[in-house]
């Protein structure tokens, strides 16, 4: 909820017509409505901008959480158009010069309390379990400063960008299934930690991380680096933490049992050999008992030839490329390739090709 804000009026200002869809809720009697709002807005208004004359001036009940206006704060996280988004860093013009009218609701996966307010309990319950403090392994401070070089800290750097909003919260896809998964924005806290150079916490952080419910149960859709809107990438956080946990033997789960797996058969066949993940991570047994349903695959067509028809021809390229990673040291966090990077380098690649 959101007392109402003064408006900057610059009689001088050229000002557009800019029309909004709000889904309207209320919790208390399960209420909920799409009404839609004209306003005379300046030309430079962003999406809360646009909310703050709608509550000034036509509709005093409309409730949204704001604070800072300049993305920081994570306040006034909420969706257009089924995408979660800052409603500060949305500018206006654009959608309004297409003529488009968007739909205005509340995030996604958190209980909605009123319009576009949602209950962030369930979220700051998440970040506390991952134990969201620094633990540098003593209690009295020593009396000398400790100096951490950039480099080190740089490792962590887009992790301590998060501003605690829940945008990618709003569209995980695990999350939709399993309310009790940490989510991206836990996850991402939890490398900032396991990540920072003073940290001495590491083991025991990556085993809580590894439970039931915690990273291997990301389905890896990508939503969350998409909507984050600070560019903290938590998927790449969550990879870190599954390389990291590799890297230090902490392989119990399902998931790093199949990510070792499929390292081990593009090394010796260049396949990645799906029919044989089964018997050789869950053993004999779990194969049996999940061969009713590989049948059922077989008879759609979705089922790889049980056997690979050979080693792959170029095989010695995913082998050069594992002995690359391991005689550079680039196992664990290190070896993961930010997002961002990937795709700035594929940009760079199609320019090169124009
Ligand atoms: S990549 Fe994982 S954490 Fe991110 S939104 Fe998808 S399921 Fe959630
Ligand atoms: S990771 Fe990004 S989207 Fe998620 S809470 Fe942090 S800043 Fe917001
Ligand atoms: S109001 Fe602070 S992030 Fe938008």
């Amino acid at each position: 909820m959101t007392e109402t804000s003064v408006q900057v009026e610059d009689p001088n200002a050229p000002t557009m017509a800019v029309a909004l869809k709000i889904w309207r809720y209320d919790a208390q009697t399960g209420e909920k409505e799409l009404r839609e709002y004209e306003v005379d807005a300046p030309e430079w208004a962003c999406l809360l901008d646009v909310l703050d004359l709608i509550k000034d001036k036509v509709d005093g009940s409309l409730a949204y959480r704001k604070s800072c206006r300049m993305m920081i704060c994570g306040s006034c996280g909420m969706r257009m158009d089924g995408r979660a988004v800052l409603a500060c860093k949305e500018r206006m013009k654009p959608i309004v010069d297409a003529g488009h009218v968007p739909v205005i609701s509340a995030m996604g996966n958190l209980p909605i309390v009123k319009d576009l307010v949602v209950d962030m309990d369930p979220f700051w319950g998440k970040v506390r379990a991952v134990k969201p403090w620094l633990d540098p392994g003593y209690d009295e401070a020593e009396e000398k400063e400790r100096i951490v070089s950039q480099q080190d800290m740089n490792v962590i750097h887009k992790e301590a960008l998060c501003i605690m909003c829940g945008c990618c919260v709003s569209e995980c896809n695990s999350m939709e299934s399993d309310p009790d998964f940490l989510g991206p924005a836990a996850l991402a806290k939890g490398f900032r930690f396991v990540g920072d150079p003073r940290e001495r916490g590491q083991i025991e952080r990556l085993n809580t991380l590894n439970q039931e419910h915690g990273i291997w149960d990301c389905t890896r859709c990508y939503f969350c680096n998409e909507r984050c809107p600070k560019g903290v990438d938590p998927r790449d956080a969550i990879a870190k933490l599954g390389a990291e946990s590799i890297k230090e033997g902490i392989d119990h789960d399902m998931g790093a049992k199949h990510a070792k797996w499929f390292v081990t058969s593009a090394k010796t066949t260049g396949w990645l050999r799906e029919t044989e993940l089964v018997p050789k991570t869950q053993g004999v047994v779990s194969a049996i008992k999940e061969a009713k349903f590989a049948l059922k695959l077989l008879r759609h067509g979705k089922v790889p030839p049980p056997v690979p028809p050979h080693v792959a021809e170029d095989v010695h390229e995913a082998r050069g490329l594992y002995e690359l990673v391991r005689e550079q040291g680039r196992d664990g966090a290190l070896g993961i390739v930010q997002g961002e990077r990937a795709l700035a380098r594929l940009d760079q690649e199609k320019g090169l090709e124009e």
